[in-house]
C-alpha cells in the first residue's frame, strides 16, 4: 500500500514535470496520456467545485451559483509526511508558495480573469495546481467548466458547444476516470453528467455517478433509485453526497464542520442510513485513491514500455543539447529523465 502510494507520487511528479517541459499530449502517445487522471462533468452549479473541494478536504475553489469555473483547473494532490506543513504551488508562478487557501482561491479567480478578463467567457488554457499536504491522496483531479443549454448576456453562442467540446477533449482520454456530477434536485434522464460520460466511456467502466444535494430534493421523494443503481447503471456504485450549501458558505462553515454534518445527515437519514458507510465525500476520496491503484497496476506493462521509450528519447535529446547542461530546459529533461528512473525502479521492486 505504501509503495502504491509512492508510485503514485511519483506519476503525479512524472506529469508536472511533462507539463512543465510543454508535453501536453501532442503527437502520440505522450507519457502525460498513459497516466490517470480524475476529471469532474456535470451541469452548471451541480455541486463540481463543491465535490473536488471535499475529496481534497481543503476550501480553496471558487464556488457558486452562475459560470464560475471558466478555465480547466489541474489540480495535483501530493501527499506528505504527517507534521509537515501544507502548502500550494501554481505552475505559473512556480516560486511562491501558497500557504493560505484563501488566497490561493483569489489567486485562481485572478489567474482565470487574466485569460478571459472579468466576463462569462471561457478559455480552454489550463490553471496548473499543485497542493502538498499530509491530508489527501495522491490524486490528479481536473475540475471543469459546468455544461450549459443556453448562452448568457454576454457570451457568444458558440458557448454551449465550446463548453461541451473542452470537457470532452478531457475526458475521452481512456485515461480519465470520470465523475459525473448529478444532483439530486433533477431528474436524472436529464443529467448532461450522465449523457457525456455514457457517450465517451459507454461500458462505464472509468465513470462514477456521483450524485449531489441530496439534502435538497423535494420532501417526501428519495433518490434511492438512482443510488442503488436501478435508474441508471454503472459498474461502480454511485455515491450520495451533500455538500455546503451556498448559505453554508455564506457562513464559512469550514470543511470539517460540513464533513461531519454530511456524515450525520447520511447516518441518521430514514432513507439512505443503510448505506451511510459508501455515502459522503471522505468515503468517495478513498473509493477513488483505490480505484487509480488498480488501474495503475493494471498499467505497469505500457507505462513501463513507454518509460523506457522516454528514457531513450531523453538521453538522445540530452546529448543532441550536450552535456552537462545549464539551460532551464536541458535541467527540466534531467528532472523527468530521474523521475522516470524512480518510477522504473519503483515498479521493478513492486513486481518483485
Ligand atoms: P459547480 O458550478 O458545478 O462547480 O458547482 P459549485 O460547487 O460551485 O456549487 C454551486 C452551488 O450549489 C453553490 O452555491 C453550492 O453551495 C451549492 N451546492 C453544491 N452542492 C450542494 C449540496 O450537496 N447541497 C446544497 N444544499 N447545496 C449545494
Ligand atoms: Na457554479
Ligand atoms: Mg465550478
Amino acid at each position: 500500500m505504501a509503495r502504491l502510494e509512492s508510485l503514485i507520487g511519483l506519476v503525479n511528479r512524472i506529469q508536472r514535470a511533462c507539463t512543465a517541459l510543454g508535453d501536453h499530449g501532442g503527437e502520440g502517445m505522450s507519457l502525460w496520456e498513459a497516466l490517470p487522471s480524475v476529471a469532474v462533468v456535470g451541469g452548471q452549479s451541480s455541486g463540481k467545485s463543491s465535490v473536488l473541494e471535499s475529496v481534497v478536504g481543503r476550501d480553496f475553489l471558487p464556488r457558486g451559483s452562475g459560470i464560475v469555473t471558466r478555465r480547466p483547473l489541474v489540480l495535483q494532490l501530493h501527499r506528505i509526511e504527517e507534521g509537515r506543513s501544507e502548502y500550494a504551488e501554481f505552475l505559473h508562478a512556480p516560486k511562491k508558495k501558497f500557504t493560505d487557501f484563501a488566497s490561493v482561491r483569489k489567486e485562481i479567480s485572478d489567474e482565470t480573469d487574466r485569460i478571459t478578463g472579468k466576463t462569462k467567457h471561457i478559455s480552454n488554457i489550463p490553471i496548473h495546481l499543485s497542493i502538498y499536504s499530509p491530508n489527501v491522496v495522491n490524486l490528479t483531479l481536473i475540475d471543469l467548466p459546468g455544461l450549459t443549454k443556453v448562452a448568457v448576456e454576454g457570451q457568444p453562442d458558440s458557448i454551449v458547444e465550446d463548453i461541451e467540446n473542452m470537457v470532452r477533449s478531457y475526458v475521452e482520454k481512456p485515461n480519465c476516470i470520470i465523475l459525473a456530477i448529478s444532483p439530486a434536485n433533477q431528474d436524472i434522464a436529464t443529467s448532461d453528467a450522465i449523457k457525456l460520460a455514457r457517450e465517451v466511456d459507454p461500458s462505464g467502466e472509468r465513470t462514477f455517478g456521483v450524485m449531489t444535494k441530496l439534502d435538497l430534493m423535494d420532501k417526501g421523494t428519495n433518490a434511492l433509485d438512482v443510488i442503488e443503481g436501478r435508474s441508471y447503471r454503472l459498474q461502480h456504485p454511485w455515491v450520495g453526497i451533500v455538500n455546503r450549501s451556498q448559505a453554508d458558505i455564506n457562513k464559512n462553515v469550514d470543511m470539517m464542520a460540513a464533513r461531519r454534518k454530511e456524515q450525520e445527515y447520511f447516518e441518521t437519514s430514514p432513507d439512505y442510513g443503510h448505506l451511510a458507510h459508501r455515502m459522503g465525500s471522505e468515503y468517495l476520496a478513498k473509493l477513488l485513491s483505490k480505484h487509480l491503484e488498480t488501474v495503475i497496476r493494471q498499467r505497469i506493462p505500457s507505462i513501463l514500455a513507454l518509460i523506457n521509450k522516454t528514457i531513450d528519447e531523453l538521453n538522445a535529446e540530452l546529448d543532441r543539447i550536450g552535456r552537462p547542461v545549464g539551460v532551464d530546459s536541458g535541467a527540466q529533461l534531467y528532472t523527468i529523465l530521474e523521475l522516470c528512473r524512480a518510477f522504473d525502479r519503483v515498479f521493478k521492486e513492486h513486481l518483485d
